[in-house]
């Protein structure tokens, strides 16, 4: 099933200075998983601050069809009534994720270790994604696949067993996703669910197990491992839950505010999780004018608003160790790269080919119609700046990806000729107010070719 959307090209031109402060909507990762407790707690979890874009609805959905209630009392305010732990309800119908390769696959942990059949399907960027890192441990745990696509593709049928098996699971790429599935189906197994992770990805996971009252033990493993060990089987209770501003959204208005010339912009409360910040890190490298005006904690996150001033940036050579705390933030980098005096290698940029696009190919394609120079080596992306002239005027093919989608509008506000997008639709599953919310900076974006 796909939410074949109306393709809607945008275009976005050459913008005067950017000024005024925004709060960029909710973390996509924490509202998905605000759904997913709420369905697995008993009693009633209080939402403020969701994100409400289409992949979050499609996890809510998804929510609701296993039993939760699911209530959407006014902007941001949600209430989901949970079955608990074991609780779950089959389906009458397929679960639709649309976009959403996060919701899908969390939902992959939890259905899967439970006595429950589910047929799970997507849109045609999902459809091609790999579920099989998925499947592979949910298969230890007894879950079994009744029917799938060639390679482990949606659309894709699971019949979870009766008691689910406790695994101890060395994840085979670093991946938050695959970390979450495994750690959300242990929820049902009896005994110790452990995940090994050789480098740290985001804990949102671990964090909310811990504040709904399951017993979690995380501890460092190698140079920048964890070990996450969880005991299954526990009662989670309802918490409420308080989700913070999106680093990942907060990227666009931020390399916006460092590439549009005379820009000096504030962005407000924004997630600052270390396992979320790399973009943070590359950019100050990279001679970023980034300044914190005030540091707060929201739902057990540490928050920042940040003032971010227009800045000759200089490249720089990016870790792959740091690829996991910016991994959905590279397009958005790969264009601050081009404006900037110098050469950017991105190391390490595997996990980029099975985004909602092949980000590699999809980032590349979109550098060369902007005139910029950049190559794909091995695994790393190097772009080659232009020390701030860049010559725009393409149009760039987004593959139904928001961030690309995104990431050539912000480019547009700096190029000589203005940008365009083949197809802005997908914004809303992650950014529904991303237009208006740039506009309001003095962004010049708009739905029809300009120029
Ligand atoms: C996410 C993990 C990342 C990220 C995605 C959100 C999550 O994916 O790209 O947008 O919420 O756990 P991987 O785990 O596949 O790296």
């Amino acid at each position: 099933m796909s939410h074949a959307l109306t393709p809607v090209p945008v275009t976005a031109r050459r913008s005067g200075p950017l000024r005024g402060s925004v709060r960029v909507p909710g973390d996509k990762s924490i509202s998905h998983r605000a759904m997913i407790f709420g369905l697995l707690a008993i009693g009633e979890t209080v939402v403020t601050g969701l994100l409400e874009g289409e992949d979050v609805m499609r996890t809510a959905d998804a929510a609701r069809a296993l039993g939760a209630i699911v209530h959407h009392d006014g902007p941001g305010a949600w209430r989901v009534r949970g079955v608990g732990v074991g609780g779950l309800r089959e389906p009458a119908g397929l679960l639709d994720f649309g976009n959403a390769g996060t919701g899908s696959r969390l939902m992959m942990g939890v259905c899967g270790s439970h006595p429950i059949t589910t047929t799970f399907d997507g849109d045609a960027s999902l459809r091609k994604r790999p579920m099989r890192r998925i499947l592979d441990p949910l298969e230890q745990m007894g879950t079994v696949i009744v029917s799938q696509e060639a390679g482990g593709r949606v659309p894709l049928t699971l019949r979870g067993p009766k008691e689910a098996l406790p695994i101890t699971y060395r994840t085979p790429v670093a991946s938050a996703q695959i970390k979450s599935a495994v750690l959300l189906a242990g929820l049902a197994a009896p005994g110790e669910t452990t995940v090994i992770e050789t480098e740290a990805t985001r804990d949102h996971t671990e964090k909310m197990l811990t504040h709904f009252g399951a017993d979690v033990v995380v501890t460092p493993e190698g140079e920048h491992g964890r070990r996450i060990v969880l005991k299954g089987q526990p009662e989670l209770q309802a918490r409420p839950i308080v989700v913070p501003a999106d680093p990942s959204s907060a990227a666009f208005p931020l390399v916006a505010g460092l590439i549009v010339p005379g820009s000096d912009i504030l962005i407000e409360s924004v997630m600052t999780n270390p396992l979320r910040s790399g973009l943070l890190t590359t950019l100050r490298e990279m001679g970023a004018d980034i300044t914190v005006e005030s540091e707060a904690n929201e739902g057990g996150e540490a928050v920042a608003t940040l003032r971010v001033r227009a800045s000759a940036l200089k490249g720089v050579v990016v870790p792959p160790e740091r690829a996991p705390s910016m991994i959905d933030e590279y397009p958005v980098l790969a264009v601050a790269a081009s404006f900037a005096t110098g050469t950017t290698r991105m190391r390490g940029l595997q996990e980029l080919r099975v985004k909602e696009s092949d980000r590699l190919a999809a980032v590349e394609a979109g550098l060369k119609a902007a005139g910029v120079t950049c190559a794909i080596e091995g695994d790393d992306l190097v772009v080659e700046g232009s020390g701030g002239a860049v010559t725009g005027g393409g149009t760039v093919a987004t593959h139904l990806d928001h961030r690309i989608a995104m990431s050539f509008l912000v480019m547009g506000l700096a190029t000589q000729r203005p940008m365009q997008v083949d197809d802005g639709a997908m914004i809303a599953t992650s950014f529904p107010s991303f237009i208006s919310l740039m506009n309001g900076l003095g962004a010049e974006i708009s739905g029809v070719e300009i120029g």
